[in-house]
């Protein structure tokens, strides 16, 4: 079997947010650079000036700031931010390195169709929000886990996890690292996964088609 190159007219339009270093962002573009690719990166917004916003215009996408602090309450940024996205008219919403939780009027314009990368596996033991917090309980393996974004804080429903080793001498930067090292590969993949095919859910479970 040999994959089809998608009609670059038929890509799923995708708007990424970042707030980072931009690598997930990076590895996006990079994966919608490629023939086959399923979707096409039509505009970032950033909620602060960041790499991010570099790696966005190396690749001649369209950025958009978003900055909290230029707006009256949290609110009304959440509604400019659904503005901002909507103008690219997105297929899927992917949150990259976005250090910011997603507020109603966005989720209501968006829900369904935002997926986000969270740095860590074990996602049932609630103390366990991020990396410090994985090392701190003294987990032997930790991983990614790229999910649905519900109005929960990381709590959408599971399309994709790994699993990465915690090493003894591991510090949260080097363990971070290497998480993102495998979300750089799994966030493009099921980006793309969505783009192509879609998704099912039902209730807490998804399943990539
Ligand atoms: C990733 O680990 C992501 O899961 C977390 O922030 C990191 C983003 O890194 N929320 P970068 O800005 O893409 O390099």
């Amino acid at each position: 079997m040999t994959d089809a190159p998608h009609d670059a007219a038929r890509r799923s339009p995708v708007v990424v947010l970042a707030s980072g270093t931009g690598t997930l962002l990076a590895a996006i573009i990079d994966r919608a650079a490629s023939f086959d690719a399923a979707f096409t990166v039509v505009g970032v917004v950033v909620d602060r000036p960041c790499p991010a916003v570099q790696i966005a215009a190396d690749a001649d996408i369209p950025v958009v700031e978003c900055i909290l602090q230029e707006h009256p309450d949290r609110a009304t940024w959440d509604t400019v931010l659904a503005d901002a996205v909507a103008a690219f008219a997105p297929d899927w919403v992917a949150t990259a390195g976005f250090m910011k939780i997603l507020g109603p009027a966005f989720l209501h314009r968006f829900g369904g169709t935002v997926v986000n990368s969270h740095p860590v596996r074990a996602r049932e033991r609630r103390q366990q929000r991020g990396v410090a917090d994985a090392l701190a309980y003294g987990v032997k393996v930790t991983g990614t886990t790229v999910h649905l974004v519900d109005d929960g804080v990381d709590t959408g429903p599971i399309l994709a996890q790994r699993i990465v080793e915690v090493a003894p001498d591991d510090t949260e930067v080097t363990l971070h690292e290497r998480i993102k090292i495998v979300e750089r590969a799994l966030l493009p993949e099921v980006v793309d996964a969505l783009a192509a095919r879609g998704v099912v859910t039902d209730g807490r479970k998804a399943h990539l088609k």
